[in-house]
């Protein structure tokens, strides 16, 4: 059976895509699953295993991966490796530092996007990633580009991880790294041309919520 409803939210990294489809699945009701935690389930599966990231082989990546499930937990997903959920390890900085190298792989794409279609048969789903709206669900109810200006993404993100303030100079690093990884991610990160752009660098997080979850209530109201 086919997913009814998909809200595909897509966009550059450190948009607030996760947390954002996370709340937006809740507010509907419907279930969220995150491209992302798959790339960097498979990276952390592979760092398990003998070989500097320069030598992994696509092959090498998806035997590590043959281990990973999505395991259903209340509105969403959660990746597990051997049956045990992975949690805050796959987002380790080390885990991010090789995702990019490991998301370029065509075989690994492939077994991504089959994983997120398996998981959003038959429920309302908000999926988020680079892909979702152009590859993976190009026939998707909605489509969302989420993206906020770099400096402000880097702002959030120290701000989350640091939980205080974080100083201008703290902020001016963490954008160069951003920057750096738009650029590794750019190829697979493609705005569909019937996605609305919602750029959140002056909105709260929970206005854009309510903006996406406006927007999905009046697409579901038409069909
Ligand atoms: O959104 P994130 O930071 O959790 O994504 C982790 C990595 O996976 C990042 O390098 C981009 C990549 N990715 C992708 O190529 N396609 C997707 N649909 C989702 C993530």
């Amino acid at each position: 059976m086919a997913a009814r409803h998909v809200l595909t939210i897509d966009g550059p990294a450190a948009s607030g895509k996760s947390s954002t489809a996370q709340w937006v699945a809740r507010t509907l009701g419907w279930r969220h699953v995150d491209s992302g935690s798959l790339y960097r389930a498979a990276t952390f599966a592979r760092m398990q295993a003998p070989g500097a990231p320069e030598t992994w082989t696509e092959g090498s990546v998806l035997s590590g991966a043959a281990g990973i499930g999505l395991a259903p937990v209340e509105g969403s997903f959660i990746p597990t490796l051997g049956g045990q959920p992975l949690g805050e390890e796959i987002r380790a900085p080390d885990v991010t530092a090789e995702v990019s190298r490991v998301a370029r792989m065509s075989g690994v794409r492939q077994w991504v996007n089959r994983v997120v279609q398996q998981a959003a048969q038959g429920h309302d789903v908000v999926v988020d990633g680079r892909d979702m709206g152009t590859v993976v669900f190009p026939d998707a109810s909605l489509k969302v580009w989420l993206v906020a200006d770099p400096w402000e993404r880097a702002r959030r993100r120290l701000q989350q991880r640091l939980g205080r303030r974080p100083s201008d100079e703290e902020i001016a690093a963490e954008t160069d790294e951003l920057v750096q990884r738009d650029s590794r991610d750019a190829t697979q990160t493609v705005q569909a041309r019937d996605a609305v752009l919602i750029d959140t660098t002056y909105l709260t997080q929970p206005e854009q919520v309510e903006r996406i979850a406006a927007l999905a209530r009046a697409v579901s109201a038409k069909r």
